[in-house]
């Protein structure tokens, strides 16, 4: 399939979106978000590909929904069309890394706390601005940022319409590193690569227990990551990686 506002590549078992609208900062028209969930789909479903990363330019990762494109829409066809519900992005089994460069703003911000790993370079900047143009955050901005960040961050960032630098976004716990920007690319995808030569039942049974966080009492999550695990036990790949560790050799995992 080929892409208007993406540039999808494979790097071995990793898949690369690289978000393509430079003039206008990878703002998320519509082309681009269904394009992004098409292409994340795509990957999702390849036997090929282990995990994906999700990358923009060195200036913006992406500087929030589309402005020009909604300036003009009114209500209820916003709320009739389900304007802007970006739910999709955010159901991927396999792990996305994201590669933040420069703006993560508004959306931006929002499809990346939508991905597994963040993973910024030092020029990066979060924020949630949404307030200055007179509309909330509609994509997570109010919902994930607090639960990555804490009440009282998300609060100043989602009232103030700040932005955040990326040594504020790690020390917040948004963030998993900070690399110089020359190397973002190289670690995402070093770190992309690692996941994808992981046990692939594993590293989505991962995935899930880890985003139960969000949904479920401790008990239940315990009890859903137990049962996880336990099921761990039913693939070829536990009995190889048990196996290698007794024998003291490097695991080859047939990722099932
Ligand atoms: C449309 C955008 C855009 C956006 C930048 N551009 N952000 N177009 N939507 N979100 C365009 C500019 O209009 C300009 O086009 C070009 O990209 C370069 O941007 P400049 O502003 O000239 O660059 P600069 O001066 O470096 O400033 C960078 C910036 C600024 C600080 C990131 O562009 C900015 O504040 N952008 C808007 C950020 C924002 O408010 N995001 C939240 C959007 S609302 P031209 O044609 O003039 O060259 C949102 C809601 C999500 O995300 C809801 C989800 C459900």
């Amino acid at each position: 399939m080929s892409y208007e506002t993406l540039i999808v590549e494979t790097h071995g078992r990793v898949g690369l979106i690289t978000l393509n609208r430079p003039q206008a900062l990878n703002a998320l028209c519509d082309q681009l978000t269904s394009e992004l969930d098409a292409a994340l789909t795509a990957f999702d479903a390849d036997p090929n590909i282990g995990c994906m990363v999700l990358t923009g330019s060195a200036k913006a990762f992406a500087a929030g929904a589309d402005i020009k494109e909604m300036q003009s829409r009114q209500f209820p066809a916003t709320y009739l069309d389900e304007f802007l519900n970006w739910g999709a992005i955010a159901k991927k089994r396999k792990p996305i890394v994201a590669a933040v460069a420069g703006y993560a703003l508004g959306g931006g911000c929002e499809i990346a706390m939508m991905c597994d790993v963040i993973i910024a370079a030092d020029n990066a900047k979060f924020g949630q601005p949404e307030i200055k143009l007179g509309v909330t955050p509609g994509a997570g901005g109010t919902q994930r940022l607090t639960r990555l960040v804490g009440r009282a961050k998300a609060m100043d960032l989602c009232l103030t319409g700040r932005m955040m630098d990326a040594a504020e976004a790690e020390r917040a716990g948004l963030v998993s590193r900070v690399v110089p920007a020359a190397e973002l690319l190289t670690v995402a995808l070093d770190v992309a690569a690692t996941i994808a030569a992981m046990p692939l039942a594993a590293v989505l049974a991962v995935k899930e227990c880890v985003k139960r966080v969000d949904e479920v009492s401790l008990e239940e999550g315990l009890l859903f990551e137990r049962r996880a695990f336990h099921s761990m036990f039913a693939t070829a790949d536990q009995k190889e990686g048990m196996a290698a560790f007794a024998e003291k050799r490097a695991a080859q995992f047939q990722n099932r």
